[in-house]
């Protein structure tokens, strides 16, 4: 079975109360929940990842090297301007899909450049929750078609 790490970035722990007219009053418990059961029907083993600390994000994602093989991640504002988060996306050479729940394009302009996004398969944005399983979704018809 392939597995797929799903990583959220900084402050989306705070799903549920944050800004809710921006990101809704899911909980990223329930986001998890509901990728690791869109994963089960996908046949894909899902392990989900948060952390609000740069260092510890890219330490998971080395660990994915080996031992996942894809990436669903939503970096929050490390997106911007995280050199070191692309640098380790590209490093592990995995394929990765960048999810984000608001539309970063409608938003203040420092939110429409993501330094991620040129080491990515792709990216989903503005969708919501939904988006992290149309990502799963995405990366598992990528997988089977690379065998
Ligand atoms: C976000 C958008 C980022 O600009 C922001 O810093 C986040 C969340 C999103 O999911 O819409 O933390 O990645």
């Amino acid at each position: 079975m392939k597995t797929v790490l799903v990583v959220n970035g900084p402050n989306m722990n705070t799903l549920g109360w944050r800004e809710t007219g921006v990101y809704g009053a899911m909980t990223l418990e329930q986001i998890e929940r509901n990728v690791i059961a869109a994963g089960e029907a996908l046949g894909l083993s899902v392990r989900c990842f948060q952390s609000n600390h740069e260092g510890a994000i890219i330490d998971e994602i080395h660990r994915a090297r080996g031992t996942a093989d894809g990436i669903v991640m939503n970096p929050g504002a490390f997106t911007h301007y995280s050199y070191a988060i692309r640098d380790a996306i590209a490093a592990v050479a995995l394929p990765a899909i960048e999810v984000h729940l608001s539309n970063v394009y409608k938003r203040e302009p420092f939110r429409h450049v993501s330094v991620t996004a040129p080491v990515m398969l792709g990216v989903v944005a503005g969708l919501g929750p939904i988006g992290y399983e149309l990502a799963l979704q995405a990366l598992a018809a990528h997988l089977a078609n690379e065998g």
